[in-house]
């Protein structure tokens, strides 16, 4: 069909409500209208894809059913609930806010966008969410789906997280919610974008909006919205120290201020400075010589901007290591430790490693 760059009507809620109502796919939270259920289920897809998130969701669920057994867990048992799902100051505000919803609304999480803000860890995108989905409020929300697929139906150029398309944004998302219903109509942005409305691939064919669409109509739907250019990856180079001794090896606990991973435990870990040896770096963050063995293994990963390729070895202390919260496990306790997914890794495969050799242990003289 010839496309004439002019679009034939407005974006309406009840075509798009028609639509989420035939496509909308069936997934956990949507079973609920708890708003606890909704709250936990929209942090942990703020960063993570949503096959990911089901089976956390599922066991968070079950581990933590309401506001007071979440708020009243130890931290150490959030945070290996959460463990593997990353970015895990989501899972400390997450705790904090339910803190702050026993104790300010006794455990009822509150309906108003105003009073959910109040919360720790609780922004714009999370608030307009639970108040909508739950709790019916017409409230708005824009996260990276709405956010193209509003630049997209109505034409909008420019940094979509500058004001002032951010603010236009928020403003559109707002008019569009109808009455009745305004938690679906949220969802159904989300899922049109999620599904639809996709950066690269858009099945324009497909979508209710295609005709009131100012970007396929002028045949822009690749070039919005129009984010800025990501920052090129940094690249970060690790080492860490597997450290066994008599069967048990060395853990230590990342401090609360860390940078990444705060509060899980870990192999002992350090970042290396230009030029700087593993046996270097290691010895500086034990605060005791370390002599560094065999490589076990290179594990690479992603967090935000940050490329870590962290480099395992085996590695013996002469001197009872010092500084920072440190432990000497068993095989079998790893398993209790939250641990960062890199870590865990290491965890799984030394489990099935042959044991230190005898010449690299008679040399370590640290003792647990
Ligand atoms: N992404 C995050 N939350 C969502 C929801 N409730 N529906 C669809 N996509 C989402």
């Amino acid at each position: 069909m010839a496309r004439t760059g002019k679009t034939t009507s407005k974006p309406s809620a009840e075509a798009l409500l028609e639509w989420y109502a035939e496509h909308a796919r069936d997934l956990p939270w949507r079973r609920t209208r708890d708003p606890y259920a909704i709250w936990v289920s929209e942090v942990m897809l703020q960063q993570t894809q949503v096959a990911t998130v089901i089976p956390y969701f599922e066991r968070w669920m079950r581990r933590f059913p309401n506001v007071a057994a979440l708020a009243r867990a130890d931290e150490h048992d959030v945070l290996h609930a959460w463990q593997g799902l990353g970015y895990y100051s989501r899972a400390r505000s997450l705790r904090a806010g339910a803190q702050a919803v026993l104790d300010r609304h006794a455990g009822a999480v509150p309906a108003s966008v105003e009073a959910l803000r109040a919360l720790p860890g609780v922004g714009p995108y999370t608030a307009g969410a639970i108040a909508s989905i739950a709790h019916g409020e017409r409230a708005a929300l824009v996260d990276g789906n709405v956010e193209r697929v509003l630049c997209r139906v109505f034409g909008l150029g420019g940094d979509p997280k500058k004001n002032p398309q951010r603010s236009r944004l928020w403003q559109l998302a707002l008019e569009l919610l109808p009455e009745r219903r305004p938690g679906d109509l949220n969802q159904a942005l989300m899922e049109l974008g999620a599904t639809l409305c996709t950066p690269k691939a858009p099945s324009c064919e497909r979508c209710p909006w295609r005709k009131p669409c100012v970007a396929r109509a002028t045949g822009r739907q690749l070039e919005l919205p129009e984010l800025p250019r990501r920052p090129k990856p940094t690249a970060i180079a690790m080492a860490a120290a597997v450290v066994e001794v008599r069967g048990r090896w060395l853990v230590t606990r990342l401090p609360a201020d860390a940078p990444r991973w705060a509060g899980l435990w870990q192999f002992p870990s350090a970042e290396l400075g230009s030029g700087e040896s593993a046996e270097r770096a290691l010895g500086r963050v034990l605060g005791v010589p370390v002599r560094v063995g065999e490589r076990l293994e290179r594990v690479k990963h992603s967090v935000t901007r940050y490329r870590i390729t962290l480099d395992v070895y085996r590695c013996a202390l002469s001197k009872r290591p010092r500084g920072g919260e440190l432990a000497w496990v068993r095989p079998a306790e790893l398993g209790e430790l939250a641990m960062p997914a890199a870590h865990r890794r290491v965890a799984a495969k030394l489990t099935t490693l042959p044991k230190a050799r005898a010449s690299t242990r008679a040399r370590a003289r640290a003792r647990p």
